[in-house]
């Protein structure tokens, strides 16, 4: 049975426990929102909105993941109800909203928040006999109808365990890169550019970056860079681009999801053997420590696209067969 790292709301009392869990060991507290959900959906209102959240998708390290619904510009959408797990990470949550909200709010913002989730809502939920947990309900770009069209690299991984095609891992890192480099541009570091963080939707290649809370500006003062459960070795191997963040390490963290999801080793660095030796150089080149321009996300685009160019030919369609979500 799997278990997740779980901290209790009200006690604190911290463990790894089944993830079955549904009371905490020592002081019985149930997570309200689960057991209330085993039996119907949950009407959350924020000021005059209604958001009805109606089931789980993940138990994340400092939040947990619902699906919610709600009426936006006269439709209904499927969104993302973020809660955290702890109330001594509200403010990691605080972080996301501000840096989405900022994000978006940027003049030339059109080109690129199609790849960011989107504040629909930020805000502390609970009654008076739990400590309140602060909350981020979050929307896709319209396009993506559910949280059921995208699928983490970690899950694409799991259906290609011996590596994806290089020319489908293309896209991927296409668009992640121009991402990267808009957020850059507003001197804001996404910091945890991992495997759970990118999301992609496979039949039209749209990718959404997720998970905002550990953002940091690279112009205010700075948090220390908080190292995601199970990728110490990868911040180890980023070496100087992680205290204080820089571009960098979003380039670095990229180029490894994009190794692993090929089949190469991102912590040891070596690559599938069939792999064309100019990727293999070109990837190397986004690892710290730094060679001039492997920093500058927009260059490494323009030079990557110039490499697959060459190597295959004008960029294609390629569709990429992934199995149908199965719900939890
Ligand atoms: N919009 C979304 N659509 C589908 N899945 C999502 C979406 N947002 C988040 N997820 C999934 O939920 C997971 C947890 O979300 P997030 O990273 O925002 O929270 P977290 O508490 O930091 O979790 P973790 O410790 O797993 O990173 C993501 O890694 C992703 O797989
Ligand atoms: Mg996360």
């Amino acid at each position: 049975m799997s278990t997740v790292a779980f901290t209790c709301p009200r006690c604190f009392f911290t463990a790894n426990v089944s993830e079955e869990l549904r009371y905490c060991p020592h002081c019985g507290l149930p997570d309200a929102m689960d057991a209330a959900l085993d039996h119907e959906p949950i009407e959350v209102t924020v000021g005059s909105q209604r958001f009805e959240v109606f089931d789980r998708i993940e138990i994340g390290a400092i939040s947990t993941i619902y699906r919610c619904r709600f009426q936006s510009t006269g439709r209904e959408v499927e969104g993302i109800f973020k809660i955290a797990r702890d109330p001594r990470v509200n403010e990691l949550i605080e972080n996301e909203a501000r840096f989405l909200r900022r994000l978006h709010a940027a003049p030339e913002a059109a080109r690129f928040t199609a790849f960011l989730p989107a504040i629909e809502e930020s805000f502390r939920f609970g009654d008076g006999s739990s400590v309140r947990r602060q909350a981020n309900i979050l929307r896709m770009h319209p396009e993506i109808r559910s949280p059921d069209e995208l699928y983490s690299l970690v899950e694409i991984k799991a259906q290609y365990p011996d590596g994806l095609d290089p020319r489908d891992v293309a896209w991927i890192w296409r668009r992640l890169l121009s991402v990267i480099g808009h957020v850059h541009a507003h001197d804001i570091v996404h910091t945890q550019v991992l495997p759970m963080h990118v999301l992609v939707e496979p039949r039209e290649h749209k990718l959404v970056l997720v998970d905002w809370c550990c953002a940091q500006s690279l112009v205010e003062q700075r948090a220390p860079t908080i190292i995601s459960g199970g990728y110490r070795a990868w911040y180890n191997r980023a070496g100087g681009a992680t205290e204080p963040a820089t571009r960098g390490l979003d380039i670095d963290f990229g180029a490894r999801c994009m190794i692993d999801l090929m089949g190469g080793d991102p912590v040891a660095e070596t690559f599938p053997l069939n792999l064309d030796p100019a990727l293999q150089r070109y990837f190397q080149r986004c690892l710290s420590p730094k060679s001039p321009g492997s920093t500058d996300a927009f260059r490494l685009l323009a030079d990557f696209d110039h490499l697959i160019e060459t190597l295959w030919g004008p960029r294609k369609y390629r569709p990429l067969e992934l199995a149908p979500k199965s719900r939890k």
